[in-house]
């Protein structure tokens, strides 16, 4: 029989203490909430009624089960005041001396039977619970914010944890509605061990200027399909947090250089800028606490038209290829309005091309996305050819073909001799450098990245990555262009992996290294990351969708170009992808898709 938790204690309740009271709370257990002080006891309480208060405004929440729930907790100043209570549960500042102290506090005023529990994202437990004289009934349950909202919940436990202790645990989690994996004590666990070197990274992309926060935080979002952008989770996290989560990191985790704070975490916590909880981070908010975001003087300015920013009037697109992606472009820009120029290796491939584009806008008529006479207008508009020499008036090429620099090299160039004056070239290369492929021709300032995302028809996202050759006149172009199509074009500049992949490999590689290593499963990995951040698929069932093989080498890349250590491919990656373990395309990956 579990144990019968009938109330417990939450020390701190700011970020994540507040939220966990009221997971509590409305799961029908009492709660003594205790801060250091009265003014924090009632910014506690303030962001309690707001949260139930927006869950009845919602609808969510029925106004009697509110006062309920809220009547339920005692708030008080002091730990005396948990001498009762059957757990706490431990969320103040991530410093190993004040927890320890608070625990140490703890072991004297609980009951001798109590559960003491932390909510740290990185400090050891086990270093926390030799603070008591019950190291065997402390216990790391680690909520995620917003903790109400977030599935999952990681249950640590040390290599003194009584199994007994575990088991009542676990089963209070089923109790709250939370999913629980049960992992030993490791710096950042499962989730905030493969999430923080992606925020960190993420954060050096803005310090550099290689992105704007803007672009960085719509790529991920759009690319990704995340429920929020990179810079956008810090200031939800708090910077002063997640600056202690990064650094315990580095020096818990084997001094791994992407879990050094970016320099710029520590510059805004010093300049108070935390987050939302100081109503400024990244952005700024409505005011303190709020998640509203107001414009600042980072706030890109709408303008009135893209001709007036100095873009220039695109009609006529060309698309070279006859692939994937050539097929799902041309259906955009057609769709979107464009005279297209579709050009292939030949009336075959143009022929298989215009059946592939037939059917997937038919697809749209019967699901009622397109009339019948849209189909047919976007059908009109495309242009079949199987010679460059076609493209001589078009006002933008788009090139989609093999991922082979030295193709593409050869077509830019003989696009160079046949195009007219003013064109804006663009490859879509996902791995190669633009500027090379510029470099081929006499006029590199025209030269641009459009890396769609595939399916091109249905992703929202298109990275446009201007090359330190590429006009300002050109990058706006393509920008308006991507407007145009109904998608977002983020800019960012022409390194490895451009924004999307080189934050999302890393982190997939990571996952890799952290089931070879054997500190959780597939399983529980995935699961950690769908519940506990809202990403909709885990990494392993993403790496088995997009392919071991195109996983491998786009890593491979990474690491080629920036010669980090960190982004090293892991082992188990290299072998099965030499096992033939490609993933759904070969029927197995990291799972056995044939039994399935
Ligand atoms: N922020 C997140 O997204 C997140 C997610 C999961 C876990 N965590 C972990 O939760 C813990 C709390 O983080 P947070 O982001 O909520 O921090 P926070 O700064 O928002 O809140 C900490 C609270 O603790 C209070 N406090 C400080 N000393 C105290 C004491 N002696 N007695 C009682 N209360 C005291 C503070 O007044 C403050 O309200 C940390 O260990 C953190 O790593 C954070």
């Amino acid at each position: 029989m579990a144990r019968e938790f009938t109330s417990v204690g939450v020390v701190g309740l700011g970020t994540m203490g507040a939220g966990i009271v009221e997971v509590f709370a409305r799961n029908g257990i009492d709660v003594v909430a205790v801060e250091i002080s009265e003014a924090a006891l009632e910014r506690g309480r303030v962001t309690l009624t707001g949260s139930t208060d927006r869950a009845v405004a919602k609808g969510k929440l029925a106004e009697a089960d509110r006062d309920a729930l809220l009547s339920r907790v005692n708030f008080q100043v002091g730990l005396d005041a948990l001498h009762s209570v059957d757990l706490v549960i431990e969320a103040v500042p991530e410093h190993l001396d004040l927890k320890q102290r608070i625990f140490a506090e703890l072991d004297r005023v609980c009951k001798p039977e109590a559960i003491l529990a932390t909510n740290t994202s990185s400090l050891s437990v086990t270093e926390i619970s030799v603070a008591t004289t019950r190291p065997n009934q402390v216990i790391g349950i680690h909520f995620f914010n917003p903790a109400p909202v977030m599935k999952l919940v990681e249950v640590v436990r040390t290599v003194v944890t009584s199994a007994e202790v575990v088991a009542d645990v676990e089963a209070l989690c089923e109790r709250l509605g939370k999913v629980d994996v049960t992992i030993n004590d490791r710096a950042g666990f499962i989730a905030n061990a493969l999430l923080f070197g992606y925020l960190n990274h993420a954060v050096s992309m803005f310090e550099s200027r290689y992105a704007t926060r803007e672009d960085i935080d719509a790529a991920m979002k759009l690319g990704c399909g995340l429920p929020m952008g990179p810079l956008a989770l810090m200031d939800l996290i708090g910077l002063d947090t997640a600056y202690e989560i990064l650094d315990t990191m580095y020096r818990r985790g084997g001094r791994d250089r992407r879990h050094a704070p970016v320099p710029l975490i520590k510059q805004m916590v010093t300049a108070g800028l935390l987050g939302r909880k100081s109503g400024r981070g990244f952005y700024t908010y409505e005011r303190a606490g709020s998640p509203v975001v107001v414009p600042d003087e980072q706030t890109p300015v709408a303008s009135e038209s893209a001709l007036a920013d100095g873009a220039r009037g695109i009609a006529k697109v060309g698309v070279v290829g006859s692939g994937t992606m050539a097929t799902g472009i041309i259906e955009v820009f057609a769709k979107a309005g464009y005279e297209v120029v579709s050009v292939t290796r030949g009336a075959e491939k143009s022929a298989k091309v215009f059946e592939s584009v037939k059917t997937s806008l038919n697809k749209g008529v019967v699901r009622g996305k397109l009339s019948e006479a849209d189909r047919d207008a976007a059908l009109g508009r495309i242009n079949w050819s199987a010679t460059l020499e076609h493209l001589a008036d078009v006002d933008l090429v788009v090139e989609a073909v093999v991922e082979e620099l030295s193709v593409k090299k050869a077509l830019f160039a003989s696009l160079d001799e046949i195009c007219k004056p003013g064109v804006v070239l663009a490859t879509t290369t996902s791995s190669l450098p633009v500027i090379d492929v510029a470099m081929a021709t006499q006029r590199p300032a025209d030269v641009v990245g459009l890396h769609f995302f595939n399916p091109a028809p249905i992703m929202p996202l298109i990275e446009v990555v201007q090359t330190i050759r590429t006009s300002a006149e050109t990058t706006t172009t393509a920008k308006a262009v991507c407007a145009t199509l109904g998608k977002t074009g983020v800019v960012c500049g022409d390194r490895s992996g451009f924004i999307v992949n080189a934050l999302l490999f890393p982190y997939l590689n990571d996952a890799v290294k952290m089931l070879e290593a054997s500190y959780s499963t597939a399983d529980d990995i995935d699961y950690a990351m769908k519940l506990g951040c809202g990403y909709p698929m885990g990494p392993f069932e993403l790496l088995d969708v997009v392919g071991l093989d195109v996983s491998l080498a786009i890593q491979r890349e990474l690491y080629l170009e920036l010669r980090e250590p960190g982004f090293a491919p892991a082992p188990l990656l290299e072998h099965l992808v030499t096992a033939g373990y490609l993933g759904r395309k070969s029927g197995r990956g990291f799972r056995d898709h044939t039994r399935r």
